[in-house]
């Protein structure tokens, strides 16, 4: 029977790649959508007239009880999960100089409590099933630091710590939690820095001297869900062209 794999914020540049991925893979796939989203409807439209069949989920990843809710009825509506992926994120960039509490707090309960939230809701299910995959979407900058992302490095590095705890702990129950590490990649989240930051503090320190696609990222968590891939936990995987290597 198909595995059911939800991935979260897959409605945006880098999951909606994933998504088509898992699905061209024989995945049932589920994405979640933020509560209010006014692009959910249409996008879920668009996709399943090309015949991926995937559904949509409400679901604030930062609120535990909106992933509780969520997760329950994807559970009661569709079926376990087998496959989740950690991929809602977002940016809230400036100097620390700048930086509120506010904007520390919405980019740490998004990117890293987010986390949390998810997971409580299928580790058990996937342990006593004896499978599961955990994909955490971190990134590049949570391993580097990045100039105007304290908030952000430090939830995507926090990422990686839960990441390797979590796979000590599940190893012998068939799961396996990994993170992977992109570099720049060409989406709307990239694509809103300064075009002169773009241009001549970024794309200068990548030696492939171009963006990531989000289909090499899809392709990287695919393999990281398949079967082939039951002896790799606990791993930081970098995607990034070059840029930074460890
Ligand atoms: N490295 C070194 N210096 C930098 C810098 C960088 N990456 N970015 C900006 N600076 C410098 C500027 O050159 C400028 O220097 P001077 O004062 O000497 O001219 C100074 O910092 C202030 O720059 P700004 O005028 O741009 O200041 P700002 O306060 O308006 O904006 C900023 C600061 C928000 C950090 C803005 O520069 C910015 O958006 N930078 C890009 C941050 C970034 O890389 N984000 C990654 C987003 S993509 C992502 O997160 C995906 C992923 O995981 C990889
Ligand atoms: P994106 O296009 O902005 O997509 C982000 C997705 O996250 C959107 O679908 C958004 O849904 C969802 N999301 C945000 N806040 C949410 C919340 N509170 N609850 C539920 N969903 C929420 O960004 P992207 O480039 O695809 O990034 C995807 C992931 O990759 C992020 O974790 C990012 O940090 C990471 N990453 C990206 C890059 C890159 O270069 N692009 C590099 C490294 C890592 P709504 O629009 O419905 O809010």
């Amino acid at each position: 029977m198909a595995r059911l794999a939800l991935v979260t914020g897959g409605m945006g540049g880098l999951g909606e790649a994933i998504c088509i991925k898992l699905a061209a893979l024989g995945y049932k796939v589920v994405t979640t959508y933020s509560p209010g989203s006014t692009k959910a409807g249409e996008w879920l439209t668009n996709m399943n007239n090309m015949g991926y069949g995937f559904r949509g989920a409400e679901c604030d990843v930062a609120d535990f009880d909106s992933c509780k809710a969520c997760f329950e009825s994807v559970t009661n509506d569709v079926g376990p999960v087998d496959v989740l992926v950690n991929n809602a994120g977002i940016t809230r960039d400036m100097t620390f100089k700048r930086m509120t509490k506010a904007d520390w707090d919405a980019v740490i309960r998004t990117n890293l409590d987010s986390v949390f939230n998810t997971t409580k809701q299928v580790l058990d299910g996937m342990v006593e099933r004896k499978w599961g995959r955990i994909v955490n979407v971190s990134s590049l900058n949570g391993i580097k630091g990045a100039f105007g992302q304290t908030n952000y490095a430090a939830a995507k590095a926090g990422m990686h710590g839960f990441t390797k705890s979590l796979a000590l702990e599940v190893a012998r129950s068939g799961v396996t939690v990994n993170t992977i590490s992109p570099g720049y990649i060409g989406t709307k989240m990239v694509l809103s820095i300064p075009r002169e930051v773009l241009d001549s503090k970024i794309l200068p320190q990548i030696p492939m001297n171009r963006l990531g696609k989000p289909e090499e990222i899809a392709g990287l968590i695919a393999y990281l869900c398949s079967e082939e891939a039951a002896f790799v936990t606990g791993a930081n995987i970098s995607i990034n062209g070059g840029q930074h290597m460890f």
